[in-house]
């Protein structure tokens, strides 16, 4: 920054300023909060915060996406506002007792919003590691992710998991992070540098606070529940047939969290074994999980993933939370040109992010 943009607002110097990466997810939808693997990768693009704190008992935050100064105190809830993503992280940051003043936050957001690549937690996990270094707290890079994930489900209300905060806090952008969400443990598996990960937003915008994630949770909750609550991602198929009174959407629901799970287990070992059509094939596969079984995503969104494989693509799905936003491809770097070229102008709406 951008201490710029901070100076520039607040007419002083920012104490502390932290760049966040977003992040894009190459395989493992809506396992995260159900108990299975996932497999992120972090992205050249993200987030930058400039932090100070203030002798007022105000938390003042600026983007630059938004040119305007929004003030929140302490005792504020979530307003359905850009400005509570960071908001909430210094709130959630004071009653963990990492701040105990008034707090300054401009944000330079590089990332699209409602894209699925992580625009929130970018913004939140930055603003945590800002306010880690002015209060010299002792906290792991998981704990900041979980402290991020406190805040999506306490403050804003959102009930995700907990992929988002552990890739950009700990994710690399040349190492797909292989997260087991059960018990945070990960390995960094090594990018090969002939597979290029490309980010490109369909064009269609939308917001998982709208209820629909939220009603995706429950129903693996409820599916869950009907198998003595085990995590729907340890089922096996036919533990998820057998069950012959379980109501068809539910199934469904299970059904993909279930073999979501298995399908980023094979695609790690794929990844590390150089198998790269095995790996585009499991992650095209997803997509037609996601289609199909967990129902998320939309006509407009299955052309442009089906055109991005029938181009040239590896491999290619729908990523984020669902409903809109961005697809991930796998393709070779030499085909990379004029396959996006010809992408493109089949799909006007979409845009190549990254
Ligand atoms: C959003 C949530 C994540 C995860 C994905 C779907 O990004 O924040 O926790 O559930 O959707 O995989």
């Amino acid at each position: 920054m951008k201490t710029g943009l901070f100076e520039r607002v607040f007419e002083r110097r920012a104490d502390v300023v932290r760049a966040t990466p977003g992040r894009v997810n190459l395989i493992g939808s809506h396992t995260d909060y159900n108990g299975g693997m996932v497999l992120p990768v972090a992205l050249p693009i993200g987030t930058e915060v400039a932090v100070a704190v203030t002798e007022t008992p105000l938390i003042r935050i600026f983007s630059s996406k938004f040119e305007e100064v929004v003030s929140y105190s302490f005792t504020d809830k979530a307003r359905g506002h850009w400005a509570d993503y960071a908001a909430g992280a210094v709130i959630t940051a004071r009653k963990r007792g990492l701040v105990s003043r008034g707090v300054d936050v401009a944000i330079e957001a590089n990332l699209p919003a409602g894209a699925g690549i992580s625009s929130s937690a970018s913004v939140i996990v930055g603003v945590l590691k800002a306010l880690r270094r002015l209060g010299d707290a002792a906290l792991s890079e998981t704990e900041i992710a979980q402290l991020a994930r406190e805040v999506e489900n306490a403050f804003i209300g959102l009930p995700c998991g907990i992929m988002d905060q552990m890739a950009v806090a700990v994710g690399r952008t040349d190492c797909a992070m292989a997260l087991d969400t059960g018990t945070l443990a990960y390995e960094l598996v090594p990018l090969p540098p002939d597979l290029r990960v490309c980010v490109i937003h369909s064009g269609i915008d939308r917001a998982l606070s709208d209820g629909r994630y939220a009603r995706r949770a429950e129903e693996c909750l409820e599916a869950s529940a009907a198998f003595g609550h085990r995590p729907l991602c340890q089922l096996r198929r036919s533990q998820i047939e057998a069950l012959t009174d379980l109501p068809e959407t539910l199934r469904r629901r299970a059904r993909h969290c279930s073999a979501e799970h298995q399908r980023v287990l094979s695609a790690i070992g794929a990844l590390k074994a150089g198998q790269l059509e095995t790996f585009g094939r499991l992650i095209s596969a997803s997509h037609a999980s996601l289609r199909d079984d967990f129902e998320i995503s939309l006509p407009d969104i299955d052309d442009l993933v089906s055109d991005a494989v029938a181009l040239g693509a590896l491999g290619a799905r729908l990523t984020g939370g669902g409903f809109g936003g961005c697809i991930v491809a796998c393709i070779k770097p030499d085909r990379f040109e004029a396959w996006i070229s010809a992408l493109l102008s089949r799909h006007p709406r979409a845009r190549l992010i990254c």
